[in-house]
């Protein structure tokens, strides 16, 4: 297993119901080191721009809406296969089909409003880390 950095994101619902705190402690008791983290609003085109790849899907719009709804905590994440660990403890995009204990199933409540984003894999964990912490690249 290699060291790999991932990022996270705790979206507007995990901040606004208090759970920041929570998927912290997760992600450190399962090895995962926080390298970076801010607090962010970010503008639609900051939202639309990340989110490029399902420009033209049917839920871009309310996808860009809820995520520019509230602040953010972008993370980035490091330890051992550190990019499907933190998949793993977030658990399925749709709560309904996320296993038991994970970030999804306890926080989540639908498709849209659940809570957590990570990188899906080495190339969009690089690609995401540079767009939000461009400024702190050598650490994240
Ligand atoms: P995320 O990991 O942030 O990456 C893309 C996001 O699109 C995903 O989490 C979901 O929150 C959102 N998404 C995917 N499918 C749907 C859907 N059918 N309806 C609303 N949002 C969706």
């Amino acid at each position: 297993m290699a060291v790999e950095k991932t990022l996270s994101i705790v979206k507007p619902d995990g901040v606004q119901n208090g759970h920041i705190g929570h998927v912290i402690s997760v992600f450190e008791a399962n090895g995962l080191t926080i390298r970076a983290a801010k607090l962010a609003w970010l503008t639609t085109a900051q939202a639309e721009g990340f989110y490029a790849e399902h420009k033209g899907r049917g839920f871009f719009g309310e996808l860009i809406e809820f995520m520019t709804s509230g602040p953010v905590l972008l993370i980035c994440l490091e330890g051992e296969n550190a990019i499907a660990k933190n998949r793993e403890l977030m658990g399925a995009t749709d709560p309904a089909q996320a296993s038991d204990g994970t970030i999804r199933k306890l926080y989540a409540e639908s498709k849209g409003r659940n809570t957590v984003h990570g990188s899906d894999g080495g190339a969009s964990a690089a690609r995401e880390l540079r767009y939000f912490f461009a400024e702190a690249f050598e650490f994240c």
